[in-house]
Order: C-alpha cells, then structure tokens, then sequence
C-alpha cells in the first residue's frame, strides 16, 4: 500500500487545524481512502512562528519547491489571497499534484481557469471549505441535486458578519467590539474589509449560483453591499417590526430559466423564517429545487476546525479518485444564462421617513410611491413634535423602481430624511 503525500500550503486559523485534525484522524482517514496519507510539509511565511501540534520538521518557508515535489500527490491551498495562491496551485497542477482549497476569492474570481488546467494535467480541484465552512453545501449541489433544477438558493453565507449583526442584535453590541471578536476567534478574513463590506459572500454567492445553476457569474456580477452601513437604529426598526437583520445571499433562476441573479446584501428577516434564528458565526442556506422542493443546509460557517473538516472531506475524496485513478467532477458551467443586473430584481421593501407634519404631506408621499410603480402593503406612523416618523413596507417590486422612488422623496420639500430603506427577505 503506498502512502499518499500532502503538501499544506498555510498553517493559520485554517490550515492549522488541518494539520491537527489530519494528525488526530490519522487511521480513520487511511480506512476511509485506502491507503496512509502523510505530509510532505507544510509552506509558512514565518518558519519561527510557535505552532502546537504542527511537526516542526515539516515547516518550510519555500512553497515553491514543496509544490513541485514529484512525490506530492495532493496540494492544500490554506494561503489565502488570489495571485500567490494562483500561482502556487497552477504549480502543483503541472507537476501532477490535485488540489484542495479553502479558498473563496480566488475560486470566484479564476475558477473556470484553474479547472481548466486541472482537466488538463488530469488532476481535481476540490473546494468545499470555500462556502459555509463545515456545511457541506458544494457536493450536494454538484452531486445530491445533479438530477433536479435548482432555483433558488438563499442563505447566511459569511460568519463574520452574521457574529456581528447577532451581536449588535441580542446584547447590543459596538460594531467595532464585535468585529475585534470575530477576528480573535478566527472568523474574519486576513483584511475583514472582505467580510464586512460583502466581498467574502459575493464570492461564496458567484460559486454558489455557478454550481447551482450550471452557468458562469462573474464576482462582478454578484451585486454586493456589506453591512458597515447597518445601524443600532436600524436593528431596532426591525426589531420593531418582528423582523432581524441579517447578510443574505440570494442566487435565483428566473422564471423561464433563461437568466440568473446573485446578489449579497442586508435584508430584514421575520423571526419567525428560520433564517432569523442562525446566531453567532453559523451559516443556513435554503435550497430549492424543483423535485426536491425546500432544502436547509445548517452549521458552523467559519474558524478552524470547522472549516478543516470540509477540507479534509475533500481530502479523502480527491486521494479515493487518485488511487482509482480518475478524477471527480470539474467545472459545473455547462451553460452560459444571462446574469441580470440587481435593477431587475424584485423584492419586498422597509422603509423609514422623516415627514414634515404638514397637511398633504402623507398623500404626496404616497403619490410618489404610486408614480414608481410602488405599492405600498403597510404603513405606521409615529407622531413628533415637529412632524411625523413613516414606516412602510412595499409590495415586491424591482430594485430600479424602489430607487428611483427614494430618489424623488428625497427631493420632496415635505420629506426632511429618508432614514432607512432596507429589503425584507423570507416573509
Ligand atoms: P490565516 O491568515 O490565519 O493563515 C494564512 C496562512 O498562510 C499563514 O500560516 C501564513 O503564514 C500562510 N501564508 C500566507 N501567505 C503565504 C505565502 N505567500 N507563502 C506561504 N505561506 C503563506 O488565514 P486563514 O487560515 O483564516 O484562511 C486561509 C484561507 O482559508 C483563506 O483563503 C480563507 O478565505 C479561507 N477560509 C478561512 C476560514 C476561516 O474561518 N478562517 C473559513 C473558510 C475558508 P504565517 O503563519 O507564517 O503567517
Ligand atoms: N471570513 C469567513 C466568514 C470565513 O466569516 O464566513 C469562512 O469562509
């Protein structure tokens, strides 16, 4: 039986629980393959970092070298970032190596050229660990669903801002404080701009929607706002309302099934949707198809040991392929659907206005609305001294036809504020 060689790229939050749980999980995962699997080494930037449980001897500050080894038969991508990593996986393909990668960034942004080199050189490209962490998520889109159409996938995708907004929500938090926690637990991105500012769930949503939908999106057309914009105001207008806020992504198959969306923004949730219940750095994604109906994947999003036991998963499936000597599913485009714009999207909205108490001033608003094409579903007023707080909430209704609505009541003399306009999801 001859043993099988890991080359771990990375020994951070990810790749150090790798290299622990690989250790720890050492005869299970040699039944579970076929054959003992063993490190070759392991590429750091610091060789002199303490690292418990990690074997000194394997650390080595030249990835370069490690990922041409002849002897390496699987590469595990912990690094992070797009262009070193790129490079270093684009390596480990020419010399014959398969690859496990945790991530995201850079399989949105040059998936479609790194499974091309893969079926190239005859080798896989594995990334489970890339969205929701621990949730397996990936392989039952790819393979569970290959038999259905899915047409919708909806979900918390990124733990970090989720561990923030359940923070700010349930022990009114600081931003600042929750973010500082969720980056010492390990959640956050090297640079948790990723995070905040959607980029990590754009990501996860152009992979999603891909895979889901068998078409190519571009990271550039996932439409994407983080949550830095979020306010202890505005959690508390949707507490108001029954409602949380959360960091959705939302991919869709329109109608006709000739084009698709993705989009990643905060969205008003009703505590009573499931969704709304996901606390802390937990991930839930609903899947729905048209045989299978409503699936819900659910679990730890983010942190090391979460995500080594996706990556691990992929481990033991890329050496079962090798020793068999195949390869397992490559690229899920197959067809090439429109992606359209957010513009086009259709949901439902909340809103908040400062109005002037003036006589007249509540018709013209909702003249306005009635102008855009916005119909209004609920509505409540709250009296101050100078003039009146709205609350509405809209029918569905495309995203150009709510903004330019916004942008005619901020226009109007009567109108001193638009406070808050936020999308409601799960109602
Ligand atoms: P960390 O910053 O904790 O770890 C990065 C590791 O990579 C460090 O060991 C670092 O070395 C090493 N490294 C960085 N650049 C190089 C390089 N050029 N050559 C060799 N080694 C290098 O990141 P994470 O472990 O959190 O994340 C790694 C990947 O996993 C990212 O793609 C991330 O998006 C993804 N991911 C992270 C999750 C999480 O919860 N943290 C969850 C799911 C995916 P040194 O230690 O010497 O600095
Ligand atoms: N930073 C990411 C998150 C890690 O918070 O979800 C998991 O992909």
């Amino acid at each position: 039986m001859r043993t099988l060689k890991v080359a771990l790229l990375g020994c951070g939050v990810v790749g150090s629980d790798v290299a622990r749980y690989m250790a720890r999980h050492a005869a299970d995962l040699t039944a579970r393959i076929g054959a003992p699997v063993e490190f070759a080494g392991i590429a750091v930037r610091q060789a002199d970092l303490p690292r418990p449980g990690v074997p000194e001897h394997l650390i080595t500050t030249d990835a370069d070298e490690l990922v041409k080894r002849a002897d390496v038969d699987v590469v595990i991508e912990a690094i992070g970032g797009t262009d070193r990593a790129r490079d270093l996986i684009t390596t480990a393909f020419e010399h014959g190596a398969s690859v496990v990668s945790a991530n995201k960034a850079l399989i949105a942004a040059e998936g479609a050229a790194l499974h091309a080199t893969a079926a190239a050189y005859g080798v896989d490209l594995y990334y489970e660990a890339a969205v929701a962490g621990a949730v397996p998520l990936l392989r039952p889109l790819r393979e569970s669903l290959a038999g259905d159409r899915v047409t919708r996938v909806l979900g918390i995708v990124n733990g970090t801002t989720n561990f923030i907004l359940d923070r700010m929500d349930s022990l009114g938090a600081d931003y600042a404080q929750a973010l500082k926690e969720a980056a010492t637990l390990g959640y956050a991105e090297a640079d948790p701009t990723a995070d905040v500012e959607g980029f990590d769930a754009a990501a996860k949503a152009a992979i999603l929607a891909g895979i889901a939908f068998n078409t190519r999106v571009r990271l550039d057309e996932v439409y994407r706002e983080g949550i830095t914009a979020v306010t202890a105001a505005d959690i508390e207008n949707a507490k108001a309302v029954g409602c949380v806020i959360k960091l959705l992504a939302v991919c869709e198959r329109s109608a006709d099934g000739s084009s698709v969306t993705a989009r990643v923004h905060p969205a008003m949730v009703p505590l009573s949707h499931p969704l709304a219940a996901v606390r802390g750095a937990f991930n839930a994604v609903f899947v729905e198809a048209e045989a299978a109906g409503q699936l819900m994947f659910y679990g730890p999003g983010a942190g090391g040991a979460p995500t080594a036991s996706a990556v691990l998963g992929d481990l033991v499936a890329v050496c079962r392929n090798r020793l068999a000597g195949i390869t397992g599913p490559g690229d899920a485009a197959y067809q090439q659907l429109t992606v359209s714009p957010m513009a086009e999207v259709t949901t439902r909205h909340h809103l908040i206005l400062e109005v002037a108490g003036q006589p007249g001033a509540l018709a013209e608003v909702a003249t306005v609305f009635g102008r855009h094409g916005v119909s209004i579903e609920t509505f409540s007023q709250r009296q101050r001294d100078d003039g009146c707080a709205l609350a509405m909430s809209t029918y569905p209704t495309t995203d150009a036809a709510l903004s330019a609505a916004v942008v005619a009541l901020r226009d109007m003399d009567h109108v001193r504020r638009v406070t808050s306009v936020i999308r409601v999801e799960g109602t």
